[in-house]
C-alpha cells in the first residue's frame, strides 16, 4: 500500500486563542476516495488550504507522494488538484484559456489533447470559447474540476463539491470523481453531506472542533458504530413490556402491537435467543420479525451532536 499524502501532528492557530486544527495526523492511501465529514467551522477548508499551501500550518509535518509541503513546495503542490468550496474563477476569460493558463502555471507542457479530453468528459467542449460569467453555476463548478485537473495531478482535493449543486449534477459529479478513481486518482473530498460521503467514500475521517474524532473504512465504521434494531410485530398486543424482560433494550410501539429491541451488532447479538426465549415463557408470541442497522447519518450525530 503507497501513501500518498501523510499528515503528522498538525496544528493551526489563527489567532493565539483560537485552534482551528489540534494535531491531527492522517494517512491518506493511494487510489481511495477519502470523505472528510464534519460539521461548519470543523476545519475541514483549514486542513485542505494548509495541504495545498495556501494557509500556513502552525505546527506539523505534510508528505504529499513523500515530498514534504513547506521543503519541496513546487514539487509537492504539482502533485495536486484543488477544487476550492468558493467559485474562483475569472469571469471574463473563456472556459479554455482558464484551463489552459492553470495547466501552464504548474510548468507543465502545452497539451492540447488532453484539455480537450478533460472539458469533453466534463461536458464543457462546446463551451471552450465561453467566457465564465456566461455559464451557469453548475458549468462552472465543472469549470472548477476541470481546472484543478488541468496539471494532471496524482492528488485531487475537493472541498463541498456539490453543496448548492442541483440532484442531477450531484449524481454526474459522484460518477466523475468514481471515474477519476479508476484512473488512479486519489481523491479528497469534504462534505456535511453524510449521504454524499455513504455513497461515495472508500475510507471516512470525522472532524470536529478541530479534532479528528475517527477514521476507519466506510463499511467497518457503519458496522462497528451501528446499532442495530430488532421489531417484532406481535400476535397480540401487550400492555407494557413484563419486568422479568426489564434488562433488555425494549421499546413497546403502535399500541402494543410492536416489541423493538435496540442492540449493538457487535457485542449483544448473543442475547437475541436469550430474549426470545424470555418472550416465550412469557408467552408473548409474534408473527413476523425483521433487523435494521442504523445509518451513518446516526452515527455522526451520536459523535458530534450537540458540539455546537
Ligand atoms: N482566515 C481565518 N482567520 C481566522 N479564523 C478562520 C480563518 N479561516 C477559518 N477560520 C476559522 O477556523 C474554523 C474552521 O474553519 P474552516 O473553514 O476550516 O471550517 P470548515 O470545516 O471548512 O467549515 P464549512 O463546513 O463551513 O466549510 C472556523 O471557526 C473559522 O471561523
Ligand atoms: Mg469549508
Amino acid at each position: 500500500m503507497t501513501i500518498a499524502l501523510s499528515i503528522n501532528g498538525l496544528s493551526k492557530k489563527y489567532k493565539p486563542d483560537f485552534q482551528a486544527l489540534s494535531k491531527v495526523s492522517l494517512e491518506i492511501k493511494q487510489g481511495e476516495i477519502f470523505a472528510l465529514l464534519g460539521p461548519n467551522g470543523a476545519g475541514k477548508t483549514t486542513l485542505i488550504s494548509i495541504v495545498c499551501g495556501i494557509v500556513n500550518p502552525s505546527e506539523g509535518e505534510i508528505r504529499v507522494n513523500n515530498c514534504d509541503i513547506q521543503k519541496d513546495y513546487r514539487k509537492a503542490r504539482q502533485q495536486i488538484g484543488l477544487v476550492p468550496q468558493e467559485l474562483s474563477l475569472s469571469m471574463f476569460e473563456s472556459v479554455w484559456a482558464t484551463v489552459n493558463f492553470s495547466r501552464g502555471m504548474y510548468g507543465k507542457p502545452r497539451d492540447d489533447k488532453y484539455l480537450e479530453d478533460l472539458l469533453r468528459k466534463l461536458s464543457l467542449w462546446e463551451k471552450k470559447d465561453s467566457r465564465i460569467m456566461a455559464l451557469s453555476g453548475g458549468m462552472k463548478r465543472r469549470v472548477l474540476i476541470a481546472k484543478a485537473l488541468s496539471h494532471q495531478p496524482d492528488i485531487l482535493f475537493l472541498d463541498e463539491p456539490t453543496a448548492g449543486v442541483d440532484v442531477e449534477l450531484r449524481q454526474e459529479m459522484w460518477a466523475m470523481i468514481r471515474e477519476l478513481r479508476d484512473t488512479g486518482v486519489t481523491v479528497i473530498l469534504t462534505t456535511h453531506y453524510i449521504d454524499e460521503a455513504e455513497e461515495m467514500a472508500d475510507r471516512i475521517g470525522i472532524i470536529n472542533k478541530g479534532k479528528i474524532v475517527l477514521v476507519n473504512e466506510k463499511q467497518a465504521l457503519m458496522k462497528k458504530l451501528g446499532s442495530k434494531q430488532l421489531s417484532l410485530e406481535l400476535s397480540t398486543a401487550i400492555p407494557s413490556i413484563p419486568s422479568s424482560l426489564a434488562n433488555y433494550k425494549l421499546e413497546l410501539l403502535d399500541d402494543g402491537h410492536k416489541l423493538t429491541y435496540t442492540f449493538n451488532s457487535q457485542d449483544e447479538h448473543n442475547q437475541i435467543p436469550a430474549l426470545l426465549k424470555s418472550l416465550e415463557e412469557q408467552g408473548i408470541e409474534f408473527k413476523d420479525l425483521h433487523t435494521s442497522q442504523s445509518s451513518l447519518e446516526d452515527i455522526f450525530v451520536s459523535l458530534v451532536g450537540g458540539a455546537k
